[in-house]
């Protein structure tokens, strides 16, 4: 059994989360302000889950429990946290260490940086894997102490796991940690009768590309998917029992393009950065509608 040391002396957690998970089953999302958590959170209420949610903004986090609740009847809860260090994680691990039951889990708070490696100070490179690898193995390793056969776990991945990046080294890096631990839990933890899905979307329509100066239009493989779509996506993996789950066919090419091509050619591909992908893959799909 793992350890049970998610539980504070100092504050109720018990009445911070009180009514959860009593009638119903309880969905831990993080990052449920915005993009793909905010559309897990709303299709888990849909299925009549109770929901424990997380972002760093407390207003727009209140509109959205409040939304939620009043939207799907179900109880919402909500602790506004920092991932990316331990202090910052401390209210959220104490929070689900005082649930009762934590049937699904959703990893899925992260950001970019959008600055070279070495241009960056690097305590902003060092809050990348806070929140993409540390914040998804505790808080994973603190939910299921609290999670019953049938429980499921979504790890919110990227096609960027598979990729590499000029000016985002350390955030592909952290995804394809994303990816391999999901995989290896799926299997660690199928004997218990628990799912655990890696969600690998591509380019989404969300807050994360609010500074990008890129266009955010369809261009050859590159499909720009919606939110809900994408959480929908992995919701189904999850009922279905899939281990990686990339939505959208046009994603799927792109995920086959990185894997056939020499590596050489993905680097030669990446050092341009997204424009150059762009250029790349719409030269792609031009040579296959030639054929
Ligand atoms: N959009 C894409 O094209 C794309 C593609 C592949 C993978 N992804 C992944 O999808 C996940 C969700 O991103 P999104 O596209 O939905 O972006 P988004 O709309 O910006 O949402 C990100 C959410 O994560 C929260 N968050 C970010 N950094 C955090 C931190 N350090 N501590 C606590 N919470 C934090 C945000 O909270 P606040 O808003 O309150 O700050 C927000 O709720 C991320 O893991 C991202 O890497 C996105």
């Amino acid at each position: 059994m793992p350890p049970m040391a998610y539980q504070s002396e100092e504050t109720d957690w018990g009445a911070t989360v009180a009514g959860l998970g009593a009638r119903r089953p309880v969905a831990v999302i993080t990052g449920a302000t915005s993009g793909i958590g905010a559309a897990f959170a709303d299709q888990l209420a849909a299925r009549g889950c109770d929901l424990l949610i997380t972002g760093r903004r407390s207003g727009p986090l209140e509109e959205r429990r409040r939304s939620f609740a009043e939207l799907h009847g179900v109880e919402v809860k909500a602790v506004p946290c920092e991932l990316s260090n331990r202090s910052g994680r401390e209210p959220l691990l104490r929070a689900i260490g005082s649930l009762g039951r934590v049937d699904w889990l959703i990893n899925n708070a992260g950001h970019g940086r959008g600055v070279a490696f070495s241009e960056d100070e690097c305590s902003g490179q060092l809050g990348l894997v806070g929140v993409h690898v540390e914040a998804v193995l505790e808080l994973t390793h603190c939910a299921l102490t609290k999670m019953p056969a049938g429980g499921r776990i979504i790890t919110v991945s990227s096609l960027a796991g598979f990729g590499v990046s000029p000016r985002s080294g350390v955030y592909c890096a952290a995804k394809a940690f994303a990816t391999s631990f999901s995989e290896s839990l799926a299997l660690e933890l199928k004997p218990r009768g628990i799912r655990a899905v890696a969600l690998l979307p591509g380019f989404t329509h969300t807050d994360f590309h609010r500074y990008e100066a890129t266009a955010k239009r369809n261009r050859g493989l590159v499909r720009w998917m919606q939110p809900d779509h994408v959480a929908r996506s992995g919701l189904r993996a999850a009922d279905r029992g899939q281990v990686v789950c990339i939505p959208g066919l046009a994603n799927l090419m792109l995920y086959a393009l990185v894997k056939l091509l020499p590596r050489r050619a993905v680097y030669r591909i990446m050092a341009g950065g997204t424009s150059s992908v762009l250029q790349a893959t719409e030269r792609g799909s031009a040579d296959r509608s030639a054929h």
